[in-house]
């Protein structure tokens, strides 16, 4: 197989987790037998310095003729302050390589090997903890009209709407049955119905669909309870679904859980539209810039290095590849002697590349 993938790695530590990301990616296809075609881009701050934009038109065009796009990170505050809010990186580029796409995964497992790492008491995560957090990303206070700030200071007014359609709400849920599915059989479905208007149409909708899934254990919560079980009884979640804005604050949180946000992989995925195309699936990890780190390899790479597996899953349908990604990721987490500072080590993110890339057996 060929895999055409746009490699955009931005700003911060971007730079470094995803050239450690990319060389296990290598690794993996030179032993499976694939070819990776991989064309780099320029995105965020790195690229305005260069092209006086965030998301150039080059930048757009490799990614539109690709199968997949590996992002690392977009931002550096100091500069973004320099900005007004709108023509921020996070906008202009993440937002608007998101759109479209209405799926995103965030998949969080403690390593059994760092459950120190966990801030919970060892009693609370002695099940382990493997969540997969499905995020509604197209919709919701985003994207809602009416949205701003109208006036004259000091009696301003801002306003910001969720709306939600069934359409909206049902592809979304399906995307958390199917993956309950091929997991645990668990699903939580988040909302706020007990107030928002929005929450009480999601929650009809999820009764509806939980008569097309017995298989599935469909439980349903409120987002403020969500956040206090999460907690209580993390080793009970197995899919969590939810709106955008929800969605946002629960898998902060839930990240930290496996011990690191660094830990964390994301993926973004649409479906065709009604021509047949679809936005580019887009895989990041979860964490930021983290411009204070940056470039004297000490950033985790595990974020970027899971994105790739996912990547592999579900762009490229590669399950046996994915997993001989996470099952080498994994093995080195647990044994502990390559581990970056934010795991309490002091390896840097080449050699915890390097260490994977050792015990990879595809
Ligand atoms: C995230 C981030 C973004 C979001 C920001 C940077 C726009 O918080 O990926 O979770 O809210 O989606
Ligand atoms: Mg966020």
């Amino acid at each position: 197989m060929r895999m055409k993938i746009a490699v955009l790695p931005g700003d911060g530590i971007g730079r470094e987790v995803i050239q450690a990301a990319m060389r296990v990616l290598y690794a993996t296809s030179e032993e499976s037998g694939h070819k990776v075609l991989a064309e780099h881009a320029d995105v965020g701050w790195t690229a305005v310095d260069q092209y006086g934009e965030a998301l150039p038109p080059a930048t757009r065009d490799i990614c539109r003729r690709s199968e997949a796009i590996l992002f690392g990170a977009v931002g550096l505050p100091d500069r973004d302050k320099t900005l007004p809010q709108d023509q921020r990186p996070e906008r202009v580029a993440l937002l608007e390589l998101r759109k479209g796409l209405f799926a995103n995964l965030r998949h969080i497992v403690m390593p059994a090997g760092l459950a120190h790492r966990c801030p919970l008491k060892n009693e609370l995560i002695t099940n382990g903890i493997d969540i997969l957090i499905i995020r509604e990303l197209t919709g919701g206070l985003y994207y809602g009209q009416p949205q701003g700030i109208t006036g004259q200071a000091p009696s301003r007014r801002a306003v910001d709407t969720m709306a939600y359609s069934e359409h909206e709400i049902r592809r979304i849920l399906k995307v958390g049955f199917e993956s309950a599915r091929k997991r645990r059989k668990k699903l939580a479905s988040v909302d706020k119905a007990n107030i928002l208007a929005t929450s009480q149409l999601w929650r009809e909708t999820a009764v509806a669909m939980g008569q097309e899934y017995p298989d599935v254990h469909l439980e349903h919560i409120y987002v403020d309870n969500a956040a206090m079980q999460l907690l209580r009884r993390p080793s009970d979640f197995d899919v969590l679904v939810t709106e955008n804005t929800f969605g946002d604050i629960l898998s902060d949180e839930a990240s930290m859980l496996a011990g690191s946000i660094g830990l964390v992989p994301s993926a973004c995925l649409g479906e065709p539209d009604a021509q047949g195309s679809s936005a580019t699936p887009f895989y990041e990890p979860i964490h930021g810039s983290a411009p204070d780190i940056a470039g004297r390899d000490k950033a985790n790479p595990v974020g970027a290095i899971l994105t790739v597996a996912m990547m592999l899953n579900h762009t490229f349908g590669l399950a046996k590849e994915a997993r001989a990604i996470e099952t080498a990721t994994f093995a080195v987490l647990n044994e502990g002697q390559y581990l970056t500072g934010d795991l309490g080590g002091a390896a840097a993110c080449s050699e915890v590349a390097e260490a994977i890339i050792e015990r990879l057996r595809v």
